[in-house]
């Protein structure tokens, strides 16, 4: 993955941008095209996770020409701030699950332990189908024995902020994906 430096402003706290703006642009209208002909005719609901997924979100369904819903589920795991604690759920969907095709969206796929926990919970609905879409996965850190059906980017083990994911709630808004300097969260 060639880097480059972050904006002047950021070279404090984000040691090199992984993925720019442009990059991810065009993965996500990728990653739309193929959703698009996997989800022709079906009654496609999209069930993303609060809170890191926004910004990809919003670029993804809007390159989404098929009709869809689009619901929430509020999952937070409680540990220190980069490694994972107990997952507890901050919101239930408020859409029905049962006999919908649902595409899963979540911001990074890491041990696995979070798609797990919802997926299991998803699966008790009894949709018809259910596929996962992730905007970045660290492979060498899976627990669980989870894959993504539609993947944006694998990252290297190391810890990324930006497009939605953060560090102890902040860098969210950074419109690319940094590596964050580890004496940020060492
Ligand atoms: P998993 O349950 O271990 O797969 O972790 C998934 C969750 O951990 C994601 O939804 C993120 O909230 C968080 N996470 C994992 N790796 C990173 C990272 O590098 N930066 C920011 N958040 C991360
Ligand atoms: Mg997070």
């Amino acid at each position: 993955m060639a880097t480059t430096p972050p904006p002047e402003h950021l070279r404090e706290e984000v040691e090199s941008v992984l993925i720019g703006e442009k990059e991810i642009a065009a993965r996500v209208r990728e990653l739309a095209a193929d959703i698009e002909r996997d989800f022709i005719e079906q009654d496609l609901l999209v069930v993303a996770l609060l809170t890191g997924t926004v910004p990809f979100l919003a670029d993804l369904i809007r390159n989404i020409t098929l009709p869809l819903r689009l619901d929430f589920m509020g999952v937070s795991s409680y540990g220190n701030n980069t490694a994972p604690g107990e997952l507890v759920f901050t919101k239930e969907l408020k859409l029905e699950a049962r006999n919908r095709d649902v595409l899963l969206v979540d911001d990074i796929l890491d041990t696995g332990k979070t798609l797990r926990a919802v997926i299991d919970k998803l699966d008790a609905l009894q949709p018809r189908s259910l596929r996962t879409c992730v905007m970045l996965e660290k492979k060498s850190r899976r627990s669980e024995k989870i894959t993504a059906d539609y993947v944006g980017f694998d990252v290297p083990d190391t810890f990324v902020v930006g497009y939605g994911l953060d560090y102890a709630e902040k860098y969210r808004n950074l419109p690319f994906i940094g590596e964050l300097k580890p004496e940020v969260y060492s």
